[in-house]
């Protein structure tokens, strides 16, 4: 974890951070400590971490020393900063403020926001029954002491076979249950990537894999992938190739946050070159149940693998529900014993009334899958329906699965949107969350989880105030000064 930021880095970070809506004109001072806010609030600026001093910002930033210390003082003012002579000056988490589940910060009283910062949807009908089915179920495994670090066998079978009718022959002990997706991400990594280790990810990524990935002290490179059409394949194979790195994290289906999917094609060179390159590819099918358009799924990356060089992970939180921290790793049946005795030291196991109440969920699969693929589907067209009316400047290409779009704007103003969109109750996660080095702000991540109606409502906030950013360069309306 960054524990201190240079000037120049946070220079980087703020990028244009000037740029505010005409109508939230506001001093220098006053708009440097809402930029760094944003930061804190899209989670590049971590809590805890030290901001340079003064004089060094002001000049990574060509601006005053005096604007700099007004701006760190408004931030000790909102809480979002603590500074202690000679020591320095730390972010800090306000009070009454909490850590949202995308990652981002929040404010307490956010009743009313509409929060396009999160890529899940909300239970499906089914879930109270299948909880009430599970606890019926309990008494079997009361008799003893509950700890099972591999998962429930019933659970592991469930998942297993859904793997073996994708086209994948898999048993129980090549499943391991986790507390999630991320779970198994963050459990693969500590047995895979020791500190220093090459990883390569693709960009734009998954932030909290980003996130795993930073905690475990990898040195990551990127592959680009291309807002409209995806992976480049001689590209990545090439990074693969010449780069060695030791693990390389991909999202095959309805990638996070692009929405592309990779065919079998590539799916198979990429392995095959991955062998050769001696990498390990971590494959996060996070939405593969989520294809929207009947389109027929390409094969498990899995399918591929003859040399156990292909780690898949995935869950139940994007087709069923988030809360119920179901995850797991599908791997060699040693690997999945090896990442078991890692997991003892993290958690020991899973609560076993969620992985019954997964079993029961999983048994009624069809039913609620394709509820949920139908749901997601009207909720798409509605979004991409208020994107052509609302923000028709905005290029969208129409992502076949999923939870989200990737949209390309009309000007590097991600930040600067985002933070404006605050100002409106729109809550959104910027390009440059999604990337390393502060670059994609030309682009916006927009799931379409929540309902058609709050879509179309969020679309027009952000709208309006994506039209205040130009006229911001103009000069505003001031009260006339009083002339006595
Ligand atoms: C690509 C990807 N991986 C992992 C996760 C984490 O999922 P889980 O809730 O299963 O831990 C998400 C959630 O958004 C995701 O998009």
């Amino acid at each position: 974890m960054t524990s201190s930021v240079r000037g120049a880095q946070l220079a980087r970070l703020l990028g244009q951070w000037h740029a505010l809506p005409g109508r939230h004109r506001r001093p220098d001072y006053a708009a440097l400590a809402a930029a760094v806010r944003g930061l804190l609030s899209d989670g590049r600026l971590p809590l805890g971490v030290r901001l340079p001093a003064e004089r060094e910002l002001a000049e990574a930033l060509g601006i005053s020393r005096t604007t700099v210390s007004a701006a760190y003082r408004a931030l000790r003012e909102t809480a979002h900063l603590t500074s202690r002579r000679g020591a320095g000056s730390w972010t800090t988490l306000p009070q009454g403020h909490r850590v949202a589940t995308s990652g981002l910060w929040a404010a307490g009283d956010d009743g009313d926001v509409i929060d396009l910062g999160v890529a899940a949807s909300p239970a499906p009908d089914e879930l109270i029954g299948a909880a009430r089915a599970a606890a019926d179920d309990l008494p079997r495994y009361l008799g003893s002491a509950g700890y099972h670090p591999t998962g429930l066998v019933e659970l592991r079978e469930a998942v297993a076979d859904d793997y073996t009718a994708r086209g994948v022959a898999t048993s129980a002990e090549q499943i391991l249950i986790t507390a999630g997706t991320q779970q198994a991400l963050d459990l693969v990594l500590r047995l895979s990537v020791p500190a220093g280790a090459p990883v390569l990810v693709e960009s734009p990524t998954y932030p909290n894999a980003l996130a795993a990935l930073s905690a475990r002290r990898a040195r990551i490179s990127t592959h680009g992938l291309d807002a409209a059409t995806g992976w480049d394949g001689e590209l990545l194979l090439g990074a693969l190739r010449q780069g060695r790195p030791r693990v390389a994290y991909v999202i095959p289906e309805f990638q996070n946050p692009t929405g592309h999917l990779m065919d079998a094609a590539l799916r198979e060179r990429l392995v095959a070159t991955a062998h050769t390159a001696g990498t390990e590819l971590i494959v996060d099918e996070s939405f593969v149940d989520l294809s929207l358009d009947g389109a027929e799924m390409p094969p498990p990356v899995a399918v591929f693998d003859r040399h156990s060089r292909v780690v898949s992970i995935g869950g139940m939180s994007k087709a069923y529900w988030g809360g119920l921290r179901i995850g797991w790793v599908r791997a060699s049946a040693p690997l999945v014993q090896r990442l078991a005795a890692i997991r003892v030291g993290v958690d020991m196991a899973s609560p076993v009334l969620e992985q019954l109440v997964a079993v029961r969920l999983l048994a009624q699969a069809p039913q609620i899958v394709a509820a949920r693929r139908a749901q997601l589907r009207g909720r798409r067209d509605a979004l991409l329906g208020a994107l052509r009316d609302h923000l028709p400047e905005w290029t969208v290409t129409v992502p076949a699965g999923g939870v989200m779009l990737w949209a390309e704007l009309d000007g590097p103003i991600s930040s600067a949107l985002s933070r404006a969109a605050e100002d409106v109750g729109v809550r959104l996660a910027p390009g440059p969350r999604f990337g390393l080095d502060g670059t994609l702000e030309r682009f916006l991540r927009l799931p379409f989880a929540l309902d058609e109606e709050t879509l179309t409502e969020a679309v027009k906030r952000i709208a309006s105030v994506r039209y205040d950013l130009d006229r911001g360069a103009r000069p505003t309306w001031r009260a006339p000064a009083v002339i006595a």
